[in-house]
């Protein structure tokens, strides 16, 4: 008997639903909000209210794309945590409506273990090679940054995270610096492209351990560049391009820094990298030419399942469905969870 998973994620400001069977993918609809742009940053009201609007066209458009009715569905998955509370908010409470409705299970899914299972998510037509166990993680988004031990599917421990900004805020606060619009990283990736990344030189934290440290490289770029323009108006536009480059160059630094650590230290050569950041072009280069050197196995998942998505949210539902890790009706969403 095949198993089908609605997956439902909410957890800040994208509206996704997508349907897994059978660990594959049938359909992943994502709904972006642009009402945050024009205010540099994800206001958390207006992406709660926008969440409310979006959730049943994108459920309904998820089904439709897969091909299914609401009654092939066997379980809902949602994201519980952690996120901002107002959006956890509309995906719980629509799943807990679909799960009672439908009578069937309710599968509450950790946001960070999702991302880090995003390498499973399957294609028909599509080969994939998996990570096998166990395999290390680097998680780099807007709100995390961490180092996790991947023993199975649902048995994960975090062996460094950010003691300040997470990889992701780094590159959107720069941007901002710069004057780019909210999230900044894929604009610096693109900039990026044309620019020197030894142009310039920012402060390297000291951090100890696995652990990792962004707010003083920003804090650095901040008074770099207002200095910079103190003495020159233009110097910005002028040399965007080399200071997206030398940003992104000093923050991929910090981060290969401690993954190679973390894979000195576990004895682990086969690395997965997931979240928002991992769709950095430069990153990616950098992992396979580290993977080269090192003889690491590199897992980089496609770019649209970098970023939020219910497919990494259908995809662990699935694994805890098979598990029978069913959540009950009482069940409340959590800004803050570790995994
Ligand atoms: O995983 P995600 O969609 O949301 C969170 O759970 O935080 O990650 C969003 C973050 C933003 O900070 C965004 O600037 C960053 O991922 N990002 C990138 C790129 N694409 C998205 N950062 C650097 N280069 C990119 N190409
Ligand atoms: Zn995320």
């Amino acid at each position: 008997m095949s198993i089908t998973i609605l997956g439902i994620e909410s957890s800040c400001d994208d509206t996704s639903a997508a349907v897994i069977q059978d660990g594959y993918l049938l359909s992943n609809l994502v709904a972006n909000q642009d009402v945050h742009r024009k205010y540099g940053g994800v206001v958390p009201e207006l992406a709660s209210r926008a969440h409310q609007q979006n959730i049943i066209p994108v459920v309904d458009q998820a089904l439709k794309s897969a091909g299914i009715s609401r009654y092939d569905i066997d379980a809902v998955a949602f994201t519980r945590g952690p996120g901002l509370l107002g959006s956890l908010l509309v995906g719980t409470s629509f799943a807990k409506g679909f799960a009672l409705s439908g009578n069937i299970p309710l599968i509450e899914v950790n946001h960070l273990q999702a991302h880090v299972l995003t390498h499973f998510i399957r294609e028909k037509e599509k080969s994939a090679s998996l990570p096998s166990f166990p395999f290390l993680s680097l998680l780099v988004s807007g709100g995390h940054t961490q180092l996790i031990i991947i023993r199975d599917h649902l048995d994960m421990e975090t062996i460094g995270r950010t003691i300040d900004d997470a990889a992701g805020e780094a590159f959107d606060k720069c941007g901002k610096v710069i004057g780019l619009p909210y999230p900044a990283g894929p604009a610096i990736d693109k900039h990026s492209v044309r620019g020197d990344p030894e142009a310039f030189q920012f402060n390297k934290p000291r951090i100890k351990d696995l652990d990792f440290s962004f707010s003083g490289l920003k804090t650095s770029f901040l008074y770099f560049v207002r200095d910079k323009v103190k003495e020159n108006q233009d110097f910005v536009r002028k040399r965007k391009a080399d200071l997206c480059a030398s940003i992104q160059k000093a923050i991929i630094d910090i981060l290969l820094d401690k993954l190679i650590k973390a894979s000195e230290k576990t004895g682990i050569n086969s690395i997965g990298v997931a979240g928002g950041v991992s769709a950095n072009s430069s990153l990616r280069k950098t992992l396979a030419n580290e993977a080269r050197k090192r003889e690491w196995d590199v897992y980089v998942p496609e770019l649209r399942f970098t970023t939020d998505n219910a497919a990494m949210i259908a995809i662990t539902g699935y694994f805890k469905f098979k598990k029978k890790l069913f959540a009950t009706l009482d069940i409340a969403p959590v800004a803050r969870m570790d995994i």
